[in-house]
């Protein structure tokens, strides 16, 4: 499988390297705008090759879609990521433009490709591709569910204080620091639910702490998270890779699911070799089908900013 990674930045490069980690692909190429920036990367990511035990090969490129001709999956990194206090939603004058361009820069050098979009707002963004490229839906998966719900975890555990891998949890709805949806009411510690451990306020905590675990990070680290987002993007970019079917929370476009129409926003999809095979209708509680319809008007909100 041959996979391009647009952006060579943080988040870009770290997707890189946990592919090639993974050993799933053959080949990734990263590719930037800044002069020698990708190559700079890939040739340092593949002098992990013989310490890391991986056979994939990585290029870098300035620029040149023609070296990313016949990939099979491209990533959409590009584009500047927030500064603290900003939101996502802020990013879209500048980033919308990159985003589209790029797209076309890719399909025009790959006619097949699955595109995941994770520039933010990464919602929005993927809304814009759909337009864009007049794509079949089921090729560009927008990446922001698989990360949020993985910080989900990581919050599950803490409450719980126990192995991550013990929890497991989805979060649907926007990318977006107050219109996500962590689905607590389904969450579980070995299939039991955390209702049973944890109380009412320490669930509502879990909530609220996954809802803004990017604003967290870039308050921090005084721009935005790179290991978490690019770990997401290679576990969605190996599920294409195998057609495992996994089911992830991806920004899939809408046509009726959950009473949504014409907005990309995220739903558990089924992963496989023909990018999403199957969005998944789960049963919701009235407050959460409430907090998913809430959370895609703030996501229509931002797409009227196109
Ligand atoms: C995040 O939540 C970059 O939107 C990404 O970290």
């Amino acid at each position: 499988m041959k996979v391009t990674i647009v952006g060579a930045g943080a988040v870009g490069a770290s997707c890189a390297e946990y592919i090639a980690i993974k050993d799933f692909a053959s080949e990734v190429v990263l590719i930037d705008i800044k002069e020698g920036f990708a190559e700079g990367k890939a040739m340092d990511l593949m002098q992990c090759s013989s310490l890391n035990g991986f056979d994939t090969k990585i290029t870098g490129t300035t620029n040149d879609y023609a070296k990313t001709a016949g990939s099979n999956v491209a990533v959409i990194t590009s584009g500047i990521p927030r500064k603290p206090g900003m939101t996502r939603e802020e990013l879209i004058g500048i980033n919308a433009g990159i985003v589209q361009s790029v797209a076309e820069n890719l399909i025009k050098h790959s006619p097949e490709v699955i595109l995941i979009v994770v520039s933010n707002p990464m919602d929005t963004m993927a809304y814009l591709t759909h337009k864009a490229t007049g794509l079949p839906k089921h090729r560009i998966i927008g990446m922001g569910g698989a990360l949020d719900s993985a910080r989900f975890k990581y919050r599950l555990a803490e409450a719980l204080d126990c192995p991550t891998s013990d929890v497991d949890g989805m979060v649907i709805g926007g990318h977006s620091d107050v219109g996500m949806v962590p689905l607590i009411g389904k969450a579980v510690r070995n299939s039991v639910a955390v209702a049973e451990f944890l109380t009412a306020e320490r669930m509502q905590q879990v909530v609220e702490d996954t809802k803004v675990g990017g604003a967290t990070l870039t308050k921090l680290l005084g721009t935005s998270a790179w290991y978490a987002p690019g770990a997401a993007v290679s576990e969605l970019v190996k599920a294409i890779a195998l057609d495992s079917q996994k089911m992830f929370p991806c920004s899939a476009l809408l046509e009726g699911e959950y009473g949504l129409n014409d907005i990309s926003i995220g739903v558990p999809c089924i992963l496989g070799k023909n990018g999403i095979e199957k969005i998944v209708t789960v049963s919701l509680s009235e407050a959460e089908q409430a907090k998913l319809h809430e959370s895609a008007e703030g996501v229509r909100k931002t797409n009227g900013l196109l």
